[in-house]
């Protein structure tokens, strides 16, 4: 495709990184009239043609002839954190749009190189999260924007698990640095509050390992150990530019699972939002005024708000960042949230190290709600 012109058809897909994830990925992606995945790439060559076979992607192959493919308008960076940015520079390069998996990087510096090199290249750099454009929660911002809760004022986020070694055939990138709950899953919680408070301004956090020895425990190198060197426990307070504010915990070192749990506060009500690190869910609201007439012990029962929207599952982002490519608009999946995002979780790991509370310098303008009426199973490129 010519840089900047808009595509004709579905847009041709390549996928790099044929690990646990792309498996959701493929199964979604290859399912959108949109999109059309032409090419899965891994450095391991024999997993990335199995991908492909399974599900039914024309070719296979090394990074290099994925970006030699002139029919690839769009590359899915599924590799792990380290590698991000140095693969997004090398897809960008090759003058094709990037998606990558979260976080956009490890480091403020490489996220930079890569968001400026994008700008060089007139190309695009989306990033995931993209349950933030998933059903559940595009309707709750839909609710909050209709001032359902009055003006947000406050938030309580946590998701609580015992640590993806119990489930990741290759979990010690989750546990070393561009790893840990805060790198791993603090994306899906913090862009889901920067939607809704704007962006940050400073940020204090506490931190701890449990365990500097952990065990891979499934698959075929179950029994090997590796070692723990990022916190396993992270508790944000967070304030926003705007003077609102928030607590977030995430922990890879709880016996006692909780779901991702989220709930925003505002002047007129409270709403719970389905967890962030899925697509679905209905949300909750409890209004002040729903307290009229309530006595002793009792509360009122909340008002069930039903998903409307697109829950098909990760790749969505893919697809708004080629609709967004072809109408000329921005994506909402940007790179500049993603990095916005990674400079809040990188000034929670220094607050937590120094003790201090850090400054976050960057900003970043919060993304609309999608229409509801986005519809991933429409052909509307053709
Ligand atoms: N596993 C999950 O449930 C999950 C969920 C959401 C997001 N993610 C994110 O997806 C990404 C991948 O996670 P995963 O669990 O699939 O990891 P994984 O280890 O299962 O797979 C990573 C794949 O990338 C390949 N790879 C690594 N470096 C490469 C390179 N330079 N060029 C080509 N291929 C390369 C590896 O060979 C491997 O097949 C991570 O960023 C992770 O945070 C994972």
């Amino acid at each position: 495709m010519t840089v900047g012109a808009a595509p004709k058809g579905p847009v041709g897909v390549g996928l790099i990184g044929a690990g646990v994830i792309s498996a959701q990925y493929l199964s979604n992606l290859t399912t959108f009239p949109d999109l059309e995945v032409r090419f899965v790439a891994d450095i391991d060559l024999e997993r990335a043609k199995s991908r492909a076979e399974e599900f039914g992607v024309a070719a296979s192959g090394t990074v290099e002839q994925l970006l030699a493919d002139d029919g690839i308008d769009i590359v899915v960076n599924l590799t792990l954190p380290s590698m991000h940015a140095e693969v997004d520079l090398a897809i960008l390069a090759a003058g094709k749009h990037v998606w990558s998996e979260k976080p956009i990087a490890t480091t403020a510096e490489d996220a930079r190189r890569v968001l400026d090199a994008a700008a060089e290249a007139g190309l695009r750099v989306a990033v995931a999260p993209d349950t933030v454009l998933g059903a559940g929660l595009q309707t709750a911002f839909r609710a909050i924007a209709d001032g359902r809760i009055g003006a947000p004022q406050t938030a309580i986020t946590q998701v609580l698990n015992p640590g993806p070694d119990r489930w990741h055939p290759a979990p010690e990138f989750l546990f070393q640095a561009g790893g840990g709950p805060l790198l791993d899953l603090g994306p899906y919680y913090l862009s889901t509050l920067i939607t809704v408070f704007g962006p940050v301004r400073r940020v204090s956090a506490v931190g701890s390992i449990a365990r500097p020895e952990r065990t891979v425990e499934s698959g075929p190198r179950a029994g090997t150990t590796f070692e723990v060197t990022v916190p396993t426990y992270s508790a944000l307070l967070i304030e926003f530019e705007g003077g609102t504010s928030a607590q977030a915990t995430f922990s890879f070192q709880s016996a006692l699972p909780r779901a991702g749990s989220f709930e925003i506060t505002g002047t007129d009500g409270v709403i719970v939002l389905p967890d962030p690190n899925v697509f679905d869910g209905e949300s909750e609201l409890w209004t002040v005024a729903s307290w009229t007439g309530v006595t002793g012990h009792d509360r009122p029962d909340p008002e069930s708000i039903e998903a409307v929207g697109a829950s098909t599952g990760r790749g969505l982002g893919v697809l708004e960042l080629a609709r967004a490519i072809a109408a000329g608009v921005p994506e909402r999946a940007s790179g500049a949230l993603a990095a916005h995002v990674l400079d809040v979780m990188l000034a929670a790991a220094e607050a937590s190290e120094t003790g201090t509370t850090v400054a976050v310098t960057s900003t970043v303008s919060a993304p609309e709600p999608l229409p509801a009426g986005w519809d991933p199973t429409e052909r509307t490129l053709a």
